[in-house]
Order: C-alpha cells, then structure tokens, then sequence
C-alpha cells in the first residue's frame, strides 16, 4: 500500500505546491488591509515573529506527522497516535471543506474579473460599487435576483480545480504550481513597480515602515496570528496530506524556510503594492475595506493607472494563480481522505465533492447581498447573534476549526506523539536540526498556549480571526 503511495517527482516541485497551497486570497486579498489596520510597519513586525516562532514550527510539525505516517489527515493521527486522535484529522477535513465551498466561490468572483477587465473595464471604472454588487445579484434600483454570473464563473473555476486533481498529484498539482508560481511572482514584481512609481504613493510606503508601537494592542497580536496561521495553510491538515507525498531523503526543516519565506514575500509584496496605491489614489480610508475591498476599491487604482486594463487584467490572473493552488490543496486533502478511507475512487470522489462543494458554496454568493438567509453564532460577548449564512461560513472556519485543529496538532506533537518522533522523523536520513531543543519548547508550551488564547479571545471577546 505505502509503496503505492503518490510522491513528488522533484523538491522544487513539493516546494512549489506547498507554497502554492500556502501563497492564496489571504495574502493577497487580506493581508493588506490586516497591516493597514494593524498599523503598517509595526504589524509586519509582528506578523514576522509570529511566523518564525509558531508558522515555521507548526508546519515542520504537520509535514513530519504526514511523512512519518503516509497517511491521509485522519489516519495519520490514529495510525502515529491513538484511534482517539483522529479527531484532530476529522475538524480539518470539515474545515478544509467549508472554506472550498466558499474559497471557490471568491475564486470564481476572481474569474469573473479577468474576464470583466478584459471585456468590460470602462463598465468597472465607470461603477466599480455597483458592478460588484450586480454580479452579486444586487442592483442599483434596490432590487434583487440570484446571482446567476458569479455561480456561473464559481462552477468554472470549481472544474478547473477538479481536472487538475483529477490529474493527480504529480502531473495535475505539481505542474500547475511550477508554472504558476514563477508567474504569480513575476505579476507581483511588475505591479510593484507600478504602484510604488504612482505619484502619491510616497506617504503609504512610508506608513508601511513606520514602527508605531503605542497602537500596539492584544488584538493587533491576535489578528497577526490568525491572519500567519491562514495564511500558511496551518490548521487544515493540509500540509499532512502534502507531507505525505514528501521523500523522506528531503528536508523538512529548510522546505519549511523556504515555504514561509515566500508565502511572507507574497503578503509583503501585496502589501507594499495594495497600501501604497490606494494612498496614492482613493485615499487611505479606502484601505482594508473587507470582502469588496480587493474588487471594489482596486478598480480605482487600476483606473488612475496608465495602461489601467492591462494592470487589472494582470491583478486578477494574478490572484487567479494564487486562488486555484490554495484550492486544489484544499480539495486534494478531502480527495486524498475519502479515496483511502472510504477506497472511493479518485476520479468519482473529486467530481462528487466538488460538486456538492459548489452548491453548499452557492449559498455563500447568494447570502452576500441577494439572499437573508442567516447562520447562527454564538459567543461570550455578543451571545447569539444571527449573521447573513456566508459571514457564518467564515466565522466557523476561521474562528473554530483552523484553531482548533492547530491546537490539536499541538498537543498531539508535544504530548502524545512527542516532539522526540517529530525530530526524529525531521533527521531520519541524517539531515542536521540544530534547533531541536527550540522547537520541543515551542511545540509543547509556546504554540499551544498561543492558539488557546485566540480561541478564547474569539470566543469570550468576538475577535475574529483570520
Ligand atoms: N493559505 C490560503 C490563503 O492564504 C488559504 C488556505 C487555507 C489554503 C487553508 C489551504 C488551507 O489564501
């Protein structure tokens, strides 16, 4: 059986999907407005510590638990632990399938604007509000109608997803990363230059290397660790699955850097192009506007641009890129899970639950503006509240299963499979981990201790936390 198992045909190519599934809307789409919010400078400060102390441990973590079990995300922890452990695997499987319901949806919205750029941009520039909320189903007038575009281009990009995993593993993902990584980094670079050139853009630059340690506050702690811990694809079990196809002549210690190192980059990028552009032309109260921000705001960047439609078209591919690689590991997990566990087959598995995937996600484009359908939340503070369904969606993932799961991953490390496997799986093939005595530390207090105080503050204070 484990000698059946998937592997990556190259390092750089395990790298690449790692990366790909880490490097997604997260840093493109929310890290901006995280670090505008979190006070520029200082909060990249901040993000980069989290990232060394609890990402950098964290996914060292998942990828050994992965390889030492050559299993999927449930079975690795019953076959390395206890039957009693699976239930860590079993929150990230709900996880990773909640946030592919909706994740798919965005990368449809993302889809949707290529082509609007393409075909349609004096439209966009003309109304970037209302063109939004139209593919959202909400017009102008006040009146309502299902969102009929979005689903169409979310069903689009839901099948993209499904021929490269149908692919597999080593022609499907690892191809389509080797290509669309380098791409996503050389679109970045040019949007670089261009934003940072725009006349105007000096004042957010500046705001983006300013340490201004009186805003510091817990939160600003908090919303750096959930925005790392997203951002990384930590608390999915992904990087279990993706672990699992990893050589053991590999190490796990320097793939780990270097995953961090340019999922960072990416967020950092973004950032230095997003902020600074939005100074230089709507003004920084536009910054980190939430859900529309990357599709509203952006397009009076774009607008104020020589060349408008091409950088809008190039903005777009790019998150394009960057959606589809953090999807497909998503749904690789779940695939990866139900082909061993329940020995469905590849093929028949991914089409089923990308298509129940894509219709659960429906109700998180239709919530958005033309459908009341509403969730249920609960928390120390606000008691019950009942949030528009696809505010729920995120709240339930973000908020509960990514934590939850890290936690689990935690505990299950630095307690019952202990950091002595972890390190010993880490060095197998005699590959050096000078750092050993740290990381014990850190995966047995420090990250656990860590997560349960987001938990608890989202609960007991309503933080929200991705
Ligand atoms: N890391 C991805 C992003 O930044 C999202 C993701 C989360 C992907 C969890 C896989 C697992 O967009």
């Amino acid at each position: 059986m484990e000698n059946n198992r998937a592997q990556w045909s190259s390092k750089i190519g395990f790298i690449l999907a790692a990366a790909g599934s880490a490097v997604g809307l997260g840093n493109i789409w929310k890290f901006p407005g995280r670090a505008y919010e979190g006070g520029g400078g200082t909060f990249l400060v901040i993000y980069l510590a989290v990232v060394i102390l609890l990402g950098i441990p964290l996914m060292m973590t998942e990828l050994s638990i992965g390889r030492a079990s050559q299993a999927n995300i449930v079975g690795a922890f019953s076959k390395l632990g206890h039957k009693k452990c699976e239930w860590i695997g079993w929150i990230g499987v709900v996880g990773a399938f909640v946030i592919t319901c909706y994740y798919s949806h965005v990368g449809g919205w993302v889809l949707r604007y290529v082509f609007g750029y393409l075909t349609d941009a004096p439209a966009i520039f003309a109304d970037s509000t209302g063109y939004f909320y139209n593919m959202l189903g909400y017009h102008g007038d006040g009146t309502t109608s299902l969102p009929w575009v979005a689903m169409g281009f979310a069903a689009a990009f839901m099948a993209i997803n499904a021929i490269v995993i149908i692919r597999g593993v080593e022609s499907g993902v690892e191809k389509f990363n080797k290509v669309g990584m380098p791409a996503l980094f050389l679109l970045l670079l040019i949007l670089l230059v261009r934003a940072v050139t725009l006349p105007g853009s000096r004042e957010g630059l500046r705001y983006m290397v300013t340490m201004d340690w009186g805003r510091v506050s817990f939160q600003t702690v908090l919303s750096a660790l959930g925005q790392a811990f997203y951002s990384l694809s930590i608390g999915m079990a992904i990087l279990i699955t993706y672990g699992s196809y990893l050589s053991k002549k590999e190490n796990i210690v320097k793939s780990t850097v270097i995953i961090c190192l340019m999922d960072t980059l990416v967020a950092f990028l973004a950032g230095f192009i997003i902020v600074p552009a939005v100074f230089a032309t709507v003004g920084r109260d536009q910054v980190g506007k939430g859900g529309g921000f990357a599709f509203v705001s952006l397009a009076k960047v774009f607008e104020q641009m020589p060349g408008s439609r091409v950088f809008g078209v190039l903005f777009y591919l790019l998150l394009l890129f960057a959606a589809l690689t953090s999807c497909v590991s998503l749904i690789e997990g779940i695939v990866a899970f139900l082909t061993e566990r329940f020995g469905w087959q590849r093929k028949g598995a991914t089409i089923g639950v990308c298509v129940v995937m894509f219709l659960i996600g429906c109700l998180y484009t239709c919530t958005q503006a033309a459908l009341p359908l509403k969730g249920i939340w609960v928390d120390a503070v606000g008691g019950v509240t009942y949030p528009a369904f696809c505010d729920f969606m995120e709240f339930f993932t973000d908020r509960l299963m990514i934590p939850l799961c890290a936690l689990g991953c935690c505990i299950f490390a630095g307690w019952i499979w202990k950091p002595e496997s972890v390190i010993a799986e880490i060095t197998c093939e005699g590959v050096g981990f000078g750092w050993a005595g740290v990381y014990r530390v850190l995966i047995r207090y420090v990250a656990p201790l860590a997560i349960l105080t987001i938990l608890v503050m989202s609960f007991g204070a309503g933080v929200t936390l991705s």
